[in-house]
């Protein structure tokens, strides 16, 4: 095991690193069932995969790291269910907040925290606040995040831009739409990373991974590790990325 760690991490070119990875974090719920424990200890679980991927990617100087914590579909799930995921989410950023900080990591929020608990607006607000001019890595929470949601809001903001004639139409522009997204500053990913198996994009940055590589794994979320990264980004190295065009 940590002899292949050791290899991967020595075969990865540092010159050719995604500049934005992002990971749909799924499986929390599976990883419970299969122990026989509630879906909620899936995502206890599952918090630590995310404190070890945040870290390596900092350390690792990854511009970007995106990941999806709660979707607008997600609201469907048991109110019990719910109602953990926010605690969860508080006690994560009030537990790390500090050691994010300290590495220069700067936390920014995709979606409507609005909507959420008051004790998670506060939590949420507290942390984008003091990480705001941190140089580091951005990583990105996607929490009540929907990318149909999320394009929507900025059709309607362009609609009202046209109206009050601040633009016209043929101002409109696939560099102005982006950056009326949540996404706004960042490169589009580059990595997309899926955990628990499933072959489906579950309403994440459907405008932004319009030429990203997808990586999915069976592996569960809580499963996830250090090497599971590598081997994303290892393998990400190795793919021809031909934006439509062709290779050399
Ligand atoms: C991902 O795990 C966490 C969230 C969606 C919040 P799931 O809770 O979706 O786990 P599965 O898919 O049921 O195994
Ligand atoms: C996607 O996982 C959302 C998050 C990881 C937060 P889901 O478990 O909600 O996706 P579906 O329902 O399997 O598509
Ligand atoms: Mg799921």
């Amino acid at each position: 095991m940590g002899n292949n760690l050791k290899r991967i991490e020595n075969l990865i070119d540092n010159d050719k690193l995604p500049r934005h990875i992002a990971i749909i974090m799924d499986g929390n719920g599976r990883w419970a069932r299969k122990r026989l424990m509630p879906r909620t200890m899936g995502h206890r679980a599952g918090m630590s995969s995310l404190k070890t991927v945040v870290m390596i990617c900092a350390q690792m100087g990854i511009s970007v790291l995106t990941v999806y914590a709660f979707s607008t579909e997600n609201w469907r799930r048991p109110r019990d269910e719910v109602d953990y995921l926010m605690s969860l989410l508080v006690e994560y950023l009030h537990k790390e907040l500090n050691e994010l900080d300290q590495n220069n990591i700067r936390i920014k929020i995709l979606g409507d925290y609005t909507s959420l608990p008051p004790k998670c607006q506060q939590e949420i607000e507290d942390a984008v606040l003091l990480t705001t001019h941190n140089s580091g890595m951005v990583f990105n929470i996607a929490l009540n995040y929907g990318s149909r949601n999320e394009i929507i809001g900025a059709i309607k903001n362009l609609g009202e831009k046209l109206l009050s004639r601040e633009i016209n139409i043929d101002s409109i522009t696939e560099e102005m739409f982006s950056s009326m997204l949540y996404t706004a500053g960042s490169p589009d990913p580059d990595l997309l990373i899926r955990t628990a198996g499933e072959m489906r994009i579950s309403n994440f940055l459907l405008w932004q991974i319009a030429y990203t590589e997808l990586w999915i794994t069976d592996r569960m979320w809580p499963d996830f590790t250090k090497e599971d990264l590598l081997q994303a980004i290892w393998d990400y190295q190795q793919r021809d990325r031909r934006f439509g065009g062709l290779n050399k």
